[in-house]
């Protein structure tokens, strides 16, 4: 069988250190088990073969249902992917990320507006609230806060997660693969497991908490310096991995100042409207 690494809890000053890099490390404040599995998060794109302990799934989404959700309308779903024919198509889509056939469990998590429509047409009731951009956010956001507890929960019990937003590249595939009705958008899938010991990878450090924090009103003072601190961090960080970009900022500019890597997903408005989200 293969073996599984170990859950580790570092001290609160050394798990700070990881997160934020030695310079930007902010004063350790209350701490406890909660906390440290959250600032040891990864993503890893990795995976053994290992199955997950009966009732896996059902513990994470037992997670993922205590999250808060708008007006308790819940409203969110998420398809678990088992077979591997779909898997692969999935992977495809992502652009080839192997990690999604690899995985013991793979879920799609969806922005489901379709159960609400089906509970008014019983009711008798027109979805008025349906067609609205803040309706759709309300989903969106009810489907990341889901995910993000089974993240947690998963992370508690020494496993391993990456979130796939490349489902996004193409939504109307991934819908039509699992039998999506209109008004059910694919958001990401997240892959599940064990992580390949060469695959767990360390803590990506965060911009300082300067940068991300304003208090009372929003500033930008300091915001170049503390980011040139990032950079350094993130240069020492892409070294050790061997990453061809070495700065937080080049990858940034990367994103953003080119539309080549928005894979199609610029497109993503025409898409939705065209999978029964009007987004008035
Ligand atoms: C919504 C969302 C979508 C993501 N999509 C992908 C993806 O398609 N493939 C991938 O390898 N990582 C993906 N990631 C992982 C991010 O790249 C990762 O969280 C980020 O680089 C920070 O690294 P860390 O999670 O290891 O701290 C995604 C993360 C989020 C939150």
């Amino acid at each position: 069988m293969d073996s599984i690494t170990p859950i580790t809890t570092p001290s609160s000053s050394a798990a700070l250190a990881a997160r934020y890099g030695a310079n930007a490390r902010p004063p350790a404040g209350p701490w406890n088990e909660t906390i440290a599995s959250m600032l040891t998060h990864r993503s890893v794109r990795g995976y053994l073969s290992t199955t997950l302990p009966e009732g896996t799934l059902e513990s994470l989404i037992a997670a993922a249902q205590s999250a808060a959700t708008s007006s308790n309308i819940q409203a969110w779903s998420v398809v678990h992917v088992a077979d591997p024919a779909s898997r692969k198509i999935l992977a495809e889509i992502a652009g080839n990320q192997k990690h999604i056939e690899q995985c013991p469990l793979y879920l799609v998590w969806i922005a489901d507006l379709a159960r609400n429509r089906r509970i008014c047409a019983a009711e008798g009731v027109e979805p008025l609230a349906s067609p609205w951009t803040e309706t759709f956010m309300v989903s969106v956001i009810d489907a990341a806060l889901a995910a993000q507890n089974a993240v947690a929960a998963a992370e508690s019990l020494g496993l391993s997660t990456v979130y796939i937003g490349a489902m996004r590249n193409d939504p109307e595939r991934v819908a039509q693969l699992l039998g999506l009705p209109p008004e059910a958008f694919p958001v990401f899938g997240l892959c599940v497991g064990y992580a390949e010991p060469k695959a767990a990878g360390e803590v990506k450090p965060r911009l300082p908490q300067r940068v991300v924090v304003h208090r009372e009103l929003y500033s930008t003072s300091g915001e170049n310096e503390q980011r040139a601190i990032y950079d350094a961090t993130m240069a020492e960080f892409s070294r050790r991995h061997e990453l061809q970009t070495a700065t937080w900022t080049q990858r940034l500019l990367n994103r953003f100042g080119n539309m080549k890597a928005m894979n199609g997903r610029e497109r993503i408005k025409a898409r939705l409207n065209a999978m029964g989200f009007p987004l008035k």
